[in-house]
């Protein structure tokens, strides 16, 4: 599929007043995405988790505006109140999807949002956030366009959600959400994430996340700035290679329900993804002394209760801690036990794996 085919229906329905409302999780990557090309155009295939507590809600109320303009007319309140500081991230997402939804233009939107976790907790509300306000604009278009197939609209709106921010195109559908071309994956895309099309082994089903909270600050250096950094990186190529092998790896590891292979996967890709920001120049380090610490504990406690237990990072010093339903009690209990301690305030949040966005009825 090209990017000319979700252009807008010239023939839909004119647009009517009306209100939606999504709710859209969050994902973890296990492959990760890190470097992009222009018009977020990934650098590399990734593969996520879809998580199922960590989600964004948002409404989207839109009233026929009394005069053209060739500008968007929107109002936006986080968690109730009104929030000007979000307002040009949103302006410049409006900007990127107008093509594909010209009927922003005709509009007033009023966006409430708010999330399901707690507000500077370092957990990025980009992906739930992106896709919440996508599928919602989605929903609307919907209304204008009765032949849409359900196909496109999952489709459309990880589209469009992929224009505000790229991890965004994987919260759209779960559990699991491969984005980018993968020469072996099929109707894998650069504009769009697809649900896994693969067997997956039972074990994967109701995989457990719990996200300890390391640091719950503003990071120092952005995701935008280190995507960017990729450009000039000196192992940038391997990197990129080395995702596309890994994804191919995956695909007998997830089949046959491989844990020590999957953990081996999963915690290399994180490191990785670390190394790549501690070897760019400028370089930085996102991890944090807790950070290290977890893994030490999680490695040590792997090795002497013969459990599969893993890690991964985000863009931060966070660690979203991966283990099996059947593993849950030991697992946790550790978690309680010997890493909450380097958690800021004794902070975390458990998740899991999640089935993907939501419509809300009102
Ligand atoms: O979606 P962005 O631009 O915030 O980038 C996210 C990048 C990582 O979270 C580090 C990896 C990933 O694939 O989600």
């Amino acid at each position: 599929m090209s990017e000319e085919q979700f252009i807008f229906h010239p023939d839909s329905e004119p647009i009517k007043d009306g209100k939606v409302t999504w709710r859209s999780p969050s994902n973890i990557a296990l492959v990760k995405y890190w470097g992009k090309k222009a018009n977020q155009i990934p650098a590399n295939p990734s593969l996520s988790f879809t998580l199922n507590a960590c989600a964004t809600r948002t409404s989207l109320s839109y009233t026929q505006r009394k005069h053209y303009a060739d500008d968007f007319s929107f109002d936006l309140y986080f968690e109730g109140s009104q929030k000007e500081d979000f307002k040009p991230k949103i302006n410049t997402f409006f900007k990127r999807i107008a093509p594909y939804v010209p009927f922003i233009k005709d509009v007033h939107l009023t966006i409430e949002t708010s999330n399901s976790f707690p507000h500077s907790s370092g957990i990025a509300s980009s992906a739930s956030g992106m896709s919440a306000l996508a599928l919602c604009l989605m929903d609307i278009e919907r209304q204008m366009d009765t032949t849409m197939t359900l196909d496109f609209f999952h489709r459309k709106a990880s589209f469009l959600a992929r224009l505000g921010s790229g991890s965004a195109c994987r919260s759209i559908e779960g559990d699991l959400v491969h984005w980018g071309s993968h020469e072996d994956t099929v109707g894998s895309s650069d504009l769009y994430g697809i649900k896994y099309p693969y067997t997956v082994h039972e074990v994967f089903k109701n995989y457990h996340d719990t996200i300890l909270l390391v640091d719950k600050g503003q990071k120092q250096v952005s995701s935008t700035v280190g995507h960017d950094l990729m450009h000039a990186h000196p192992f940038a190529q391997n990197r990129f290679d080395q995702a596309h092998e890994n994804l191919t790896k995956l695909k007998t590891i997830l089949v046959e329900g491989n844990l020590p292979e999957f953990v081996k996967i999963v915690e290399s890709e994180a490191l990785t993804l670390h190394a790549m920001m501690m070897t760019s120049l400028p370089y930085f380090i996102l991890m944090k002394p807790n950070t290290l610490a977890i893994i030490n504990k999680i490695w040590a406690f792997r090795e002497s209760s013969n459990t599969n237990v893993c890690f991964t990072l985000d863009a931060g010093a966070n660690v979203h801690v991966l283990y099996p339903q059947n593993e849950h009690k030991v697992v946790y209990q550790f978690i309680k036990d010997e890493l909450v301690v380097y958690c800021e305030n004794g902070q975390y949040l458990c998740d899991r794996i999640g089935f993907g966005a939501k419509k809300i009825n009102s």
